[in-house]
C-alpha cells in the first residue's frame, strides 16, 4: 500500500525529537586504516549531522511538525547546526547553547564501501539538562517523543517517563547501545535497533532475518509494543503483536551508510503518526534510507516525503 501523505483534513503530527547535534568532519578514505598505519585520504568536509538532529531533519523533511530538544556549544559549529535545522523549520526554542562547551564532534571515516566508521566527542550534547515542565507541555498531543542515547542516560529516561506520563507515545533508537534500565522498558512503545544493538540488549543474534524475529519477539516481550531490527542491505524486520515480517530492501549503490538508520527512523515515526499502518511505514522507512545511501554526508542525504513516494517499491516482505 503506498503511503498517504498528510493533508489539510489530516494536520501533520507533531514529533519531539530530545537529542544530540553533531558536527560530523568527515574524512573519504580507501579503507579504515589498521594500527599503525598512515593512510592518504580522498577529501575531508564539515556536514551537519548528531543522531538526535539527523532524526528531526527525517522528520520534517517527511512532514512533521517538529520540535528539537538538545545542546550545542557557543561556537561558529552550533551556530552552523542550529541554522541547518531552522532551514527544514524545526523548532529549536529548546535548543540551548551552553556557554564554553565545545559543539559535539563525530569523526566519520567513510569507506570506498560506503560503510562507515565514527568517534564521537560529545562536548555540549553532555550537558542536556530537561526542564520537566517545558517538556510535558511539548509532548502533550505529540505522536511521539523520539529520542536517542547520545545524550546523558538519566535525562533521556526522565523525558521517556514523562512522555509515557503525559499519554505520548516514545520512539526509542538506543544507539549507541547502552543497558536499558528494567523501568524503562514499559515506557517504549517503538524501538529500533540494528543487528548489534538487538543482541546488546536481549543476548540473542539478530543477523539474519529469523535470527532478528527471534530478537525482536525477546525485545517486545520486556513491554514493548513494537520493534523493528534494521538489517542494512537486508532491509529490516518488522516485529509487533502480530508475528515478525521481512521487509528487503531495494538494491542500489551505496556511496555513504552514514544517516541510513535515522534516515529510517524519522519516515517512520511520521507514517506512525499519520497513522499509517505499521508495515506500510517500515517499507516508507526502508525507501528513505536506501535514498540516503546514495548521497555523501548524514543531513544533506536525507530526503523528501516526495522524493521517497518517487522512488521504487522495495520487494514484497515476507512473514516469518
Ligand atoms: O547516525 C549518524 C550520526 O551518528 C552522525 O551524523 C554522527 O554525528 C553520529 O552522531
Amino acid at each position: 500500500m503506498t503511503p498517504k501523505p498528510s493533508s489539510a483534513s489530516n494536520p501533520p503530527p507533531r514529533i519531539v525529537v530530545l537529542g544530540s547535534l553533531n558536527m560530523d568532519l568527515v574524512l573519504r578514505v580507501p579503507h579504515a586504516p589498521a594500527a599503525g598505519e598512515t593512510l592518504q585520504g580522498h577529501s575531508i568536509a564539515t556536514i551537519p549531522g548528531g543522531k538526535g538532529a539527523n532524526q528531526a531533519v527525517s522528520c520534517a523533511r517527511e512532514g512533521a511538525q517538529v520540535r528539537m530538544i538538545g545542546c550545542v556549544g557557543d561556537d561558529a559549529h552550533g551556530t552552523a547546526l542550529r541554522n541547518a535545522l531552522e532551514q527544514d523549520g524545526i523548532d529549536t526554542a529548546m535548543l540551548r547553547t551552553v556557554a564554553g562547551e565545545p559543539t559535539g564532534t563525530a569523526l566519520i571515516l567513510v569507506e570506498d564501501s560506503g560503510q562507515n566508521r565514527i568517534v564521537i566527542v560529545p562536548g555540549a550534547n553532555a550537558r542536556v539538562e530537561l526542564d520537566e515542565a517545558a517538556l510535558k507541555q511539548q509532548v502533550q498531543g505529540a505522536a511521539f517523543l523520539v529520542t536517542q542515547f547520545e545524550t546523558p542516560m538519566d535525562q533521556v529516561a526522565r523525558a521517556i517517563a514523562v512522555a509515557h506520563g503525559a499519554g505520548c507515545k516514545v520512539l526509542l533508537n538506543p544507539s549507541p547501545v547502552q543497558p536499558i534500565a528494567d523501568a524503562l522498558w514499559p515506557r517504549i512503545d517503538t524501538l529500533v535497533v540494528n543487528e548489534i544493538e538487538a543482541q546488546t540488549l536481549c543476548g540473542q543474534a539478530a543477523d539474519t532475518p529469523q535470527q532478528a524475529a527471534q530478537a525482536g519477539q525477546a525485545l517486545r516481550a520486556k513491554g514493548i509494543a513494537r520493534v523493528v531490527v534494521t538489517l542494512g542491505a537486508r532491509g529490516a524486520v518488522a516485529v509487533d503483536a502480530d508475528g515478525a515480517r521481512h521487509h528487503p530492501a531495494p538494491k542500489v549503490q551505496a556511496v555513504d551508510t552514514t544517516a541510513a538508520g535515522d534516515t529510517f527512523l524519522g519516515a517512520l515515526a511520521v507514517a506512525l503518526g499519520e497513522g499509517q499502518p505499521f508495515d506500510d511505514a517500515v517499507r516508507l522507512g526502508i525507501r528513505a534510507a536506501a535514498l540516503c545511501i546514495q548521497q555523501p554526508g548524514a543531513q544533506p542525504s536525507i530526503p523528501r516525503r516526495d522524493a521517497v513516494l518517487q522512488s521504487p517499491l522495495p520487494p514484497d516482505w515476507t512473514a516469518l
